[in-house]
């Protein structure tokens, strides 16, 4: 007898269901994602001991008759595509057809389903994949699904299950998410004992996140609109079998702009934070490709690259991006729980995405305010700021959204930082912030004090739009501290400049700018300085000689080991000049993938600025303090240096004001 048979059904529906079912939060994903591609408009879930024993999704969707709320459950059954290729083209969330029988074979489920046409619904239980009961009843048009004692019947998978609040913060992050990636629908979710999110429909994205999140969450992230046409170039030969097809299509298409027209245009919307706002790592990055919530590298990539020279490389922004395109664009069906893409344009998609979002952090030149400065610390920030809206959201819940963590997959919740506390001093009084912007703009939670005598003798003046860029170029710097930072004022209040990485980028620009024009500025040095390299370092000098060459470097063999420096770039000598060198290829081979020739470029630029800025502790007299300041106001991204640390640090006449309470 052969030693090969076939699985029965129900025991391909429990392997399936390993692969579909990882966790409470992915049952949500799942009948989520059906309501959603029902065409519901009003979403309910409600949830006990964080989903493990009861996760049940009521809509209004379209429904399901009795036939097909019975074929709904067999694997493979949907209604979604017809055959293999309407999967070029899916334009739904769903497609494979495995989410409820793998649902329905680790827990007891009951459907109450009613399509509109239909006079009765049906009820159907499922317990462990085999179907206990199927009725009629009168119920309302839509559909409910309950799932019960999830893994009952798969101890070793319950095992992994975490805590509840984990589980169910893990889903609060999963639902919220969907809730702004469809502002036009009402969701809400409940546990046991609380309501976690209610969200009615709103207008744009804008308003869901207020919604959600507060102003002060809104106030710290800057929106991203951008429209590319796609084109033909790039992009791979159709399959063999639609050449023919495709090449008469093309032919049939007489005008360029009808061809243009037909290949679509990629929409990159959403919102991305401010460099103030610094995750240790990725997982408040949400990227929505056609509605669907994805993980995907190349976007991930696109956004750090976004960000470079902006934030810390070491750190990561809080994105929510919406990335839409023609469904023919991107190939949906590469990941068993769906959270993977591959899309047909890499490198437009890719460009796409890092262009839109550096032209808004460059347009927006946020700078960092004082006091949140404090709490957007990388290794002190547990969370984007809870907002004040408990009525609406379970802060506990929504506080974990944002926390660090990396669990696999959609695995969205990790373990929370406990908040660090950090010190401020203002003369002998210590003032201690929690490293969270509520706690910290709770230093000045008192109403103002009832005008008398001496109030308010400085006129109010409304904030500038926080869009607006700050006007340094107005800055009167008035001295040092500990010659090291620059104090300076305007109209719009107190700053400090951090004179080191100030000179930094203003250097940084202009290397850059001096590089593309082939004229770095340099100088010939009277005493060559010999510098000895390590055998790794001689390699990745060999590699790189020409772009250093081009940057005001002339360098010559020196023995085995060493190399010469006969000129330098203008600002760097002596000792600075092997400590340069040593760092930059240290650099260079701790990199784990190849530099590219503008990487390479930013970090040789990024090292000369470093090595040639001026230093702290050196004193400054008024006409260099001055030249500096205007010359940060020229430079394109003021805000942080070339590494990231933050430059300028903001105390606005409002926050002085507060602080004095007179407002
Ligand atoms: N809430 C719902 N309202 C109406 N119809 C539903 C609902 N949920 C499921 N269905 C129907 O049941 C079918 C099977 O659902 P299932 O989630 O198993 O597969 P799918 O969504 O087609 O594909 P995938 O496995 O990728 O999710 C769907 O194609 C849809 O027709
Ligand atoms: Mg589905």
């Amino acid at each position: 007898m052969g030693r090969i048979h076939v699985l029965p059904e129900h025991v391909a529906n429990k392997i399936a269901a390993g692969e579909v079912v990882e966790r409470p939060a992915s049952v949500v994903k799942e009948l989520l994602e059906n309501s959603l591609d029902a065409g519901a408009t009003h979403i309910r879930i409600q949830v006990e001991a964080g989903g493990k024993k009861v996760i049940q999704i009521t809509d209004d969707g379209c429904g399901m008759s009795r036939d097909d709320a019975l074929l709904a459950f067999e694997r493979h059954a949907t209604s979604k595509i017809r055959n293999a290729e309407d999967l070029l083209t899916v334009a739904t969330l769903g497609f494979r057809g495995e989410a409820l029988p793998s649902i329905a074979a680790v827990s007891r489920l009951r459907l109450e389903t009613r399509a509109a046409e239909e006079a009765a619904g049906t009820i159907l239980e499922i317990n462990g994949g085999k179907i206990l009961r199927v009725e009629e009843a009168g119920l309302p048009n839509g559909t409910s699904i309950t799932v019960r004692d999830l893994f009952f019947n798969t101890p070793a998978r319950k095992k992994f299950l975490k805590a509840e609040s984990t589980e169910l913060s893990h889903i609060a992050s999963l639902v919220t998410h969907y809730a702004l990636a469809h502002p036009d629908k009402h969701f809400e979710l409940h546990s046991a004992t609380s309501s976690v999110l209610v969200a009615p429909a709103v207008g744009d994205r804008g308003q869901r996140i207020y919604q959600v999140f507060g102003k002060e969450v809104l106030d710290r992230l800057i929106p991203v609109a951008a429209l590319q046409p796609l084109e033909r170039i790039g992009l791979p030969q159709p399959p063999p079998w639609r050449r023919a097809e495709e090449k008469e299509k093309d032919d049939a298409e007489d005008s360029v702009e009808q061809r243009e027209k037909s290949f679509g245009e990629l929409r990159v919307h959403g919102f991305v934070s401010k460099p103030e706002i610094q995750k240790l790592n990725r997982n408040s990055i949400y990227v929505f490709v056609n509605g669907r919530l994805v993980r995907d590298r190349l976007i991930q990539h696109a956004l750090i690259e976004a960000y470079r020279n902006i934030i810390p490389p070491t750190v990561f922004p809080v994105v929510l991006l919406f990335l839409e395109m023609p469904s023919g664009e991107v190939d949906v069906n590469v990941h068993p729980s769906k959270t993977e893409v591959r899309f047909r344009q890499q490198t437009a998609v890719h460009d796409s995405v890092r262009d839109s979002v550096r032209a808004v952090l460059m347009k927006a030149r946020p700078v960092p305010q004082f006091t949140k400065q404090i709490d957007a610390h990388p290794t002190a920030s547990p969370s984007l700021t809870p907002g004040t809206r408990a009525a609406t959201v379970d802060i506990a819940a929504w506080r974990a959204l944002y926390a660090p963590a990396v669990p696999p997959g959609f695995a969205l919740q990790p373990p929370v930082v406990p908040p660090a506390t950090e010190r401020l001093h203002f003369g002998n009084e210590t003032i201690s912030v929690e490293a969270n912007a509520a706690v910290a703009l709770a230093l000045i939670p008192e109403p103002p004090i009832p005008a008398d005598g001496c109030a308010s003798a400085i006129p109010i003046e409304p904030e500038p739009p926080a869009d607006l860029p700050p006007s340094l170029g107005s800055l009167k710097p008035l001295g040092q501290v500990r010659e090291s930072f620059i104090l300076a004022v305007n109209h719009e209040g107190l700053w400090i400049i951090d004179q080191h990485v100030a000179h930094e980028r203003v250097l940084f620009e202009r290397v850059l700018k001096q590089r593309t024009m082939r004229k770095v500025e340099s100088q010939r040095l009277l005493m060559p300085p010999i510098v000895e390299l390590t055998p790794a370092q001689q390699a990745v000098f060999a590699e790189i000689s020409d772009e250093l060459a081009a940057n005001g470097f002339e360098v010559e063999p020196f023995g085995a080991r060493s190399v010469a420096v006969k000129i330098s770039p203008a600002g760097i000598e002596g000792l600075q000049i092997e400590s340069m060198l040593h760092e930059l290829l240290d650099q260079i081979t701790r990199e784990e993938q190849a530099l590219n020739v503008d990487k390479l470029r930013f970090r040789i630029a990024a090292s000369i600025a470093c090595h040639a800025a001026i230093k702290v502790n050196m004193p400054l007299e008024q006409n260099k303090m001055e030249w500096l300041i205007a010359e940060l106001a020229k430079t394109e991204c003021p805000m942080s240096c070339p590494h990231g640390r933050p430059v300028v640090l903001h105390y606005s006449l409002r926050d002085i004001q507060k602080a004095f309470k007179r407002i």
